[in-house]
């Protein structure tokens, strides 16, 4: 029997959504990216080697598996090209990805943009990934922006072209001061990068669809996570797309009621990377025991993370937003040996408890989080756990709290960055 599971982000993105899709890719037949480009950045270490995926879905590492691009992601196509390079250089075979024709494109002038938009807003800006994905979803809602199948088509393309080129010249050059772009040079890369390309597109939609039919099991992979999605997250401090469990409806092509259950991925404290506002961020030494301990250094830009304590307010509104059936609580290694840990279970307002994450960025800037305290346990101790029952009983008190607070079961639990470092708790 077909069944599809999702797998998303719940807190600021880098949860370890790649680490827990690989996992779990391991069952499935297909896996689906249907959102976001690359601006995510998800490591998987699979046998003693460290990939790091951008526009790729996880599933990737397993041969047999089929990949699939959906059409609700935006592609860099020479970034797309480099990652196929680097696996394949890698020995990993990219025969069984796909590329959704509808998927939109990720073009030059976008990168410029998002770079310069950035710099126009000063000290608001936002710490975009500058890969050009604000701008590239910006057209595609302004329905003036270039998908994957106008690549095949050198009439199309250049037609489409032709209707945003000058409009963008001359926002570059006026309003930027850029030399102009020429036209046939973007012609030309994409013209190749089609070429390339070629074997990978496809309709996607009918793809996945026949799949669901044969009975075949089904993962959609999100990018990025709920507090970054446009609509639900700390706007404007967002990605400018969905991704959460009503974003993979539209991104890779399937109905909602197709979707039979959702996992969220919750790391055992936050983190997050960019502006904006983060209640439990910790500005102390212990923050940056936590940066160093978990590597908390950027996959796609290099830049450090913002720490802070596990954020149950965060996690209780992906939970509802999400429909999430399960959690897949990740790095709980890297909180060990800490004597006490605090997680915050609410917000005081100015003397109002809240239980889930308010709208204005100015309420939120002033919500004190309302911690709960737990004892510590050691690393020897996670990392000679191979069951839900060896953990040690600190351990088990902070998950068990966490189920407790968010109405959700934890179902995995990771004890080390290795494929191998999962513990099942039924
Ligand atoms: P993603 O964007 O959600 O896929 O997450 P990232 O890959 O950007 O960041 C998560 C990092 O934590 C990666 O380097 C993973 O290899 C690593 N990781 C994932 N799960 C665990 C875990 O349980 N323990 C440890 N120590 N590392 C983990
Ligand atoms: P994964 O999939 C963490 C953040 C950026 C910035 C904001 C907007 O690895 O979890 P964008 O370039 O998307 O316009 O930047 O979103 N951001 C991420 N933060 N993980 C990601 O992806 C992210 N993708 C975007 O840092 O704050
Ligand atoms: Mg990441």
């Amino acid at each position: 029997m077909t069944f599809v599971r999702a797998i998303v982000g719940t807190q600021w993105g880098d949860e370890g959504k790649g680490k827990i899709v690989d996992f779990l890719a391991k069952e499935a037949d297909v896996v689906v990216r249907a959102q976001g480009g690359n601006n995510a950045g998800h490591t998987v270490e699979a046998n003693g080697v460290t990939y790091k995926l951008h526009l790729i879905p996880s599933g990737i590492l397993y041969k047999e598996k089929l990949n699939i691009i959906g059409n609700g992601v935006v592609v860099d196509p020479k970034s797309l090209l480099d990652e196929i390079e680097n696996l394949e250089a890698k020995g990993i075979s990219t025969k069984n990805l796909k590329l959704s024709d509808r998927a939109h494109l990720v073009m030059p002038y976008h990168n410029i943009l998002d770079e310069e938009i950035e710099k126009t807003r000063g000290d608001e800006s936002l710490g975009t990934t500058k890969r050009g994905i604000g701008p590239a979803y910006t057209d595609k809602a302004e329905r003036t922006n270039l998908r994957v199948c106008d690549i095949l088509d050198e009439e199309e393309f250049i037609q489409k072209l032709r209707n945003v080129y000058e409009r963008k010249n001359r926002i570059l050059t006026q309003v930027y001061h850029y030399t102009p772009m020429k036209f046939s040079d973007i012609l030309e890369k994409f013209m190749v990068y089609g070429e390339k390309l070629k074997p990978y597109i496809e309709d996607t939609i009918q793809l996945l669809q026949d799949r669901i039919k044969e009975g075949k099991k089904i993962l959609l992979e999100g990018a990025q996570a709920t507090m970054l999605d446009l609509d639900y997250g700390t706007y404007p401090y967002v990605t400018s797309s969905h991704p959460t469990a009503g974003g993979f409806c539209t991104g890779a092509g399937i109905a909602p009621k197709q979707i039979n259950e959702v996992v969220g991925v919750v790391k055992a404290y936050t983190t997050r990377v960019g502006k904006g506002p983060f209640p439990t961020e910790l500005f102390d030494e212990t923050g940056d025991m936590i940066r160093e301990k978990g590597f908390e250094y950027g996959t796609t830009t290099g830049r450090p993370r913002r720490c802070g304590w596990l954020d149950l307010v965060v996690v209780r509104y992906a939970s509802l937003i999400n429909g999430i059936d399960k959690i897949a609580l990740t790095k709980l290694d890297t909180l060990s040996d800490i004597p006490k840990l605090k997680i915050c279970v609410q917000y005081d307002y100015n003397g109002k408890t809240l239980d889930l994450f308010p709208a204005s960025l100015k309420v939120a800037e002033d919500c004190k989080p309302i911690y709960k305290e737990f004892d510590g346990w050691s690393l020897d101790e996670i990392k000679k756990a191979k069951s839900y029952d060896e953990l040690p009983e600190n351990a088990k008190r902070y998950i068990e709290f966490i189920e407790k607070e968010t109405n959700t079961k934890v179902w995995l639990i990771g004890t080390g960055a290795g494929r191998e470092s999962i513990i099942v708790k039924d």
